[in-house]
């Protein structure tokens, strides 16, 4: 008898697999909430991951040895050739689903190429899956890059416990109905036996997509579909608590914090990071911080922006020119306002190793989290959970997933700049008292709802719906 896994199955591996230019291959930790998210988890037992090592291998040695280390660390990758990361991932993946599933359909592209790569490389998925899959592993598939996989599967494996999970919004009914493959992502997601959101909204959003597509109605979230029952639900996801509150507290983050003070000085400063993804409302950001400070100009020389942005996606045109127009921002208003001895702006277009950003979480007075459109944003998350002191402040959008857990942060609407900038004037200027008290409440909700809990409560779940189907049957 094999113990019974659970096989997590998402586009990108948790690990990235990057090529130096003697030709050395390096292993780094994925970044996005995916993969930062459920990184810490998918270790226990032998469960495995399987998904995409982030590189295109032109040679086969490069590859076997990138099989048999990723293999070491439970990870089963899938090799995507170049025309698969064209027209699977960077086109419909990313320039139609992305896009359309952000509220900005204005970008989608709706190309019968990339639609068709789409199908095959969530076949493609499907067969490495079924060749690894024992009767009573549970199947978890991720995100909106895999969404006909749960049906694929279904139709290999007919019994098998599927859940989905999606980590990005799902778009009210008038946005999704603009896809020409509507009908068949639904068919796709709803191979699965559970469907999680992160938010009652998306759920929401969904189930009314499903009734006005599918023409399948629903009883609480259960769908009745083939003579079997799908449940779909919400599940915000959590962080893991502890990593993050122990990485503030580690000697090495303490260092890098005492470094980079010392360079800065004591002014004030307020943290944003992000990829660089125009769903995150960067050059909005950048608006509101010029505004900030013509309307309080106390405040030059006193404060600066901390802007970690990480490069994403860069073969893609649309994030080729937000660069361009972050770049641009940037300088002008570090050119406007500017000083010997103040810079207003600190930008980096790079990732960071976990110390760095624990070490700016601690440093930070004000955590600016403006996107326009977010599936959660574990960001927020990370910087309450490093607030070891229970100092500084959250501003935080209502577009974002956190804001329906996260009411104690300042809750802003990213498209009134004016509100925001009001909201950096409170946060600079709230007490400590204050800000404890709000710190804590969060902090309490982000230890109880930690991404164990999150994990357990799926999986539970999903358990659940298994063991009432087979009553049925
Ligand atoms: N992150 C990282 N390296 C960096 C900057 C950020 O690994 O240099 C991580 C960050 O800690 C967070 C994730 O990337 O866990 C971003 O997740 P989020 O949900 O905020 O946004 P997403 O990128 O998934 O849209
Ligand atoms: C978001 C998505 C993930 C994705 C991540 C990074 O978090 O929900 O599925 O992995 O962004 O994007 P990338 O395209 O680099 O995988």
């Amino acid at each position: 008898h094999v113990m019974a896994r659970t096989i997590i199955v998402s586009n990108r591996l948790p690990v990235k697999v990057q090529k130096d230019s003697k030709g050395n291959l390096h292993y780094k930790p994925s970044e996005g909430g995916l993969a930062t998210g459920l990184g810490s988890v998918y270790k226990q037992g032998d469960n495995v991951w399987v998904g995409w090592p982030g590189l295109y291998f032109t040679d086969e040695s490069n590859k076997n040895e990138a099989s048999q280390r990723l293999k070491e660390e439970n990870m089963s990758p899938v090799f995507l050739t170049e025309e698969e990361i064209r027209l699977f991932y960077e086109g419909f993946s990313n320039e139609t689903l992305w896009p359309t599933f952000h509220y900005f359909n204005q970008y989608a592209l709706y190309k019968k190429s990339y639609w068709v790569e789409y199908k095959k490389v969530n076949q493609k998925f499907c067969d490495q899956v079924v060749a690894i899959a024992n009767p009573d592993d549970t199947i978890w598939v991720h995100d909106y890059q895999l969404m006909l996989l749960p049906d694929m599967i279904r139709q290999k494996l007919a019994d098998a416990s599927i859940g989905f999970f999606l980590h990005i919004p799902f778009p009210s009914f008038e946005v999704f109905r603009l896809l020409p493959w509507r009908k068949e992502l639904l068919d796709g997601v709803m191979g699965s036996d559970l469907i999680g959101f992160h938010t009652y909204d998306d759920m929401r959003h969904f189930l009314s997509a499903v009734s006005r597509i599918s023409f399948l109605g629903n009883h609480h979230g259960q769908i009745m579909r083939d003579r079997r029952t799908i449940v779909v639900d919400s599940f915000p996801i959590g962080i893991d608590y502890d990593k993050y509150a122990a990485s503030a507290a580690s000697p090495t983050t303490l260092s890098r914090e005492v470094k980079f003070r010392t360079s800065l000085g004591d002014q004030k400063l307020m943290l944003s990071i992000d990829r660089l993804d125009y769903s995150k409302g960067i050059p909005a950001r950048l608006q509101i911080f010029d505004i900030f400070l013509s309307k309080h100009p106390e405040y030059q020389g006193k404060v600066s922006l901390l802007m970690v942005v990480v490069p994403s996606r860069d073969n893609v045109e649309n994030y080729k020119s937000l660069k361009e127009e972050v770049d641009l921002l940037v300088g002008r208003i570090n050119g406007k306002y500017g000083s010997m001895n103040w810079t207003p702006i600190h930008y980096f277009y790079r990732s960071f190793p976990l110390e760095d950003l624990s070490a700016f979480y601690r440093m930070a007075d004000v955590a600016l989290v403006t996107p326009m459109r977010d599936g959660m944003n574990l960001v927020c998350k990370e910087f309450v959970a490093s607030k070891l002191d229970k100092r500084g402040v959250l501003i935080l959008s209502e577009m974002a997933g956190a804001s329906k857990e996260l009411s104690e942060a300042i809750i802003v609407n990213p498209n009134d700049k004016h509100q925001v900038v009001d909201a950096i004037y409170e946060a600079l200027t709230m007490p400590e008292d204050e800000q404890e008290e709000h710190m804590e409440y969060m902090q309490d909700t982000l230890k109880k709802f930690n991404i164990h809990h999150w994990v357990k409560l799926f999986l539970g779940r999903l358990d659940q719906v298994k063991e009432k189907q087979r009553k049925m049957a």
